[in-house]
């Protein structure tokens, strides 16, 4: 494993940030994992995939290990497991052409497969915590394995347990129970008017057709045009709150969460009204088509970005009384 120091990340984070970090190396393997330096401290080490959900702010006194992409799936006991540098739709892809259902909703999501565990990806009524059995870590103190059971991980919207940062963890697998007989889920609306008038339940290809299709029409391609997704969370909002904005703003999207009782609203509705889709200052803004995507339009430095999202943040908190999050990491 080689080992580089002072390297610019900016081809490793799909925002296009210039960053340094101290030290940095890839891996593409177990013995890669097993090879890296006992001795460092959780806060001096980040773990990185294709830095496709990351906005860097200023240069890092860090160890930083990159997971080179590289697919690797297998199939254990009826568990599908993947190493954790699959990219992600890699594995969406077996799945569907081995006919196995559970994740195909989660279709074109970027990142590898080590990244999805940590923020329980979502997407279009399905998130990974629904089929995800176990996540194998990896102790670079100790050098032993361990895995964590999905109430251990304890998922919940865009969270989990590695977010916590206290452990001194590398997810290396996943263990996915995905079946032939797995139930389809159309429930997304989208998903719905593009199945509509069909007399029989889709394939699982089908659902991950459409899912891409939905997708690129209005998510920008993080390899095109630099973004890292959501870059907010959709904020649950209090009762009371939601009637005094629907006096003036009858459409205010609301819809129902699986984690809490409180509804939850569309933290893309809010920006657009704030008058944040498609606005631009210098190279950073929000997309045209999606105004919960921040963008680099060229050369936005990761503080350039900061500032528009501290913008549209504010704007939000002083129009409606809504405090949005981050659902992006900011470094
Ligand atoms: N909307 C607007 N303006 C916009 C875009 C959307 O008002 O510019 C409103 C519309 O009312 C629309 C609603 O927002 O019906 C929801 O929009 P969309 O279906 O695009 O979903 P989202 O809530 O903005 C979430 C996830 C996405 C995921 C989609 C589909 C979060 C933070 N984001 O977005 O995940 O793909 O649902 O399930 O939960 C990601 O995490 O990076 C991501 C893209």
């Amino acid at each position: 494993m080689k080992i580089l120091e002072n390297y610019n990340l900016k081809n490793h984070n799909t925002l296009g940030v210039d960053c340094y970090c101290d030290q940095f190396a890839q891996i593409s393997s177990l013995s890669d994992l097993e090879s890296l330096p006992k001795d460092i401290k959780i806060t001096e080490m980040l773990i990185m995939g294709t830095g496709s959900n990351i906005l860097f702010t200023e240069d890092l006194n860090r160890f930083v290990v990159q997971f080179k992409p590289r697919k690797y799936i297998t199939v254990v006991d009826n568990l599908v497991v993947a190493w954790a540098g699959t990219p992600w739709n890699d594995l969406v892809t077996w799945a569907i052409n081995k006919n196995l259902g559970g994740i195909e909703n989660l279709a074109l999501i970027p990142g590898l497969v080590g990244a999805a565990p940590f923020q329980n990806i979502g997407a279009y009524g399905v998130e990974l915590q629904d089929s995800l059995v176990w996540v194998e870590v990896y102790n670079w103190h100790t050098g032993l394995y361990h895995r964590l059971s999905n109430e251990e991980c304890m998922f919940s919207y865009r969270h989990s347990i590695f977010k916590y940062h206290d452990q001194p963890w590398i997810i290396s697998r996943i263990g996915l129970d995905l079946r032939s007989d797995h139930p389809v889920n159309i429930s997304y609306q989208p998903l719905q008017d593009k199945f509509a008038g069909l007399s029989q339940t889709p394939s699982y290809k089908k659902v991950a057709q459409a899912v891409t299709e939905i997708r690129q029409s209005k998510l920008p391609d993080p390899y095109q045009v630099h973004n890292a997704g959501s870059f907010f969370k959709n904020p649950v909002i209090d009762p009371q709150i939601a009637q005094r904005i629907q006096r003036r703003h009858k459409d205010l999207p609301l819809f129902e969460t699986k984690h809490c009782p409180d509804q939850k609203t569309s933290a893309a509705w809010l920006l657009e009204q704030c008058g944040f889709k498609g606005h631009r200052e210098g190279d950073a803004g929000f997309y045209d088509k999606h105004a919960l995507i921040l963008v680099n339009h060229g050369s936005a430095s990761g503080q350039e970005l900061l500032k528009m999202s501290k913008m549209a943040k504010r704007a939000v908190k002083i129009k409606f009384g809504i405090k949005l999050e981050e659902e992006v990491r900011v470094l």
